[in-house]
């Protein structure tokens, strides 16, 4: 079994048990307890703090052209995407999560694939801006860096690309040995109460800033921001942080332009 039928496969059961607890693991929530206005008007509220911020930085996308949502789950994040762009597609590997997707739709020029290849279903150039949160975190590091260079083949000249991923885990300053063995025992519960999250099937994954860079090039990256998209609270609320969280993973959002 190749990692893209294990990733798929893992999908299928989680989208089958309870698709928006798995999207957003909040803990009172599961067992079907998300209301599911409450949950997709958090998709609005991501995408809203997503287009203030590019306004802020000077990379407003074209809301006149196509947008792409890479592992859309059930369409949280391409609703709101459709609300704000003259076209919208979201991609999902699970076709459980996509016929979700189909029955939360509200646009007729929305439009939701499902696709379990490492090459993304469309043309060069095909999008003026692609979104993706809360997905490569959950691919294994061989994809994740084909994912990059699809999203940016995708991308028409001019067009904008954001996603979020976790690059690395935070770990305390050693400096003298007994300190050391200390930080090692707390770390390592750390990364146990941080696993949790890894429910069932759910694997996580990192992805550097340095590997991130090089499967961009040569699109530019534009902006490179702390979030806390792995925090146990995310729960859809995205936030930019000043700093790195002092511990567990730490989620970076990149923000990329492909030349003219
Ligand atoms: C945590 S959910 C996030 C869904 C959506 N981005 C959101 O924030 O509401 C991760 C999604 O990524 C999808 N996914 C995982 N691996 C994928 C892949 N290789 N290609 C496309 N989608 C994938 C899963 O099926 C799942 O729907």
């Amino acid at each position: 079994m190749t990692s893209l039928d294990k990733l798929k496969n893992a999908w299928e059961g989680l989208a089958g048990r309870d698709a928006l607890s798995a999207i957003l693991t909040d803990d009172s929530k599961t067992g079907g307890k998300w209301n599911v206005a409450e949950f997709m008007a958090t998709g609005d509220a991501e995408i809203e703090t997503v287009m203030s911020h590019l306004a802020s930085i000077g990379y407003p996308p074209d809301f006149g052209g196509a947008a792409l949502d890479f592992g859309c789950g059930v369409g949280r994040l391409t609703q709101a995407l459709a609300k704000r762009f003259a076209s919208c597609v979201g991609v999902d590997i699970s076709e459980q999560m996509i016929q979700q997707a189909e029955s939360l739709n509200q646009y007729p020029h929305c439009c939701y694939v499902a696709s379990s290849s490492s090459e993304l279903p469309f043309d060069d150039g095909s999008f003026a801006f692609l979104y993706s949160n809360i997905v490569l975190q959950h691919v294994p590091r061989a994809l994740a860096k084909n994912y990059l260079r699809e999203f940016v083949r995708v991308l028409a000249p001019g067009g904008v690309l954001v996603f979020g991923v976790q690059d690395s885990f935070a770990a305390p300053d050693l400096s003298s040995r007994m300190v050391r063995v200390r930080h090692v025992l707390h770390l390592r519960s750390r990364i146990r109460v941080a696993l949790k999250r890894d429910s069932g099937d759910m694997q996580m994954h990192l992805l550097p800033e340095a590997i991130v860079r090089r499967a961009l090039a040569p699109a530019k990256v534009v902006d490179v921001r702390f979030t806390n998209t792995a925090a146990r609270d995310f729960n859809g609320k995205l936030a930019y942080l000043d700093r790195p969280p002092a511990s567990g993973y730490i989620g970076k959002q990149y923000c990329v332009v492909k030349d003219q």
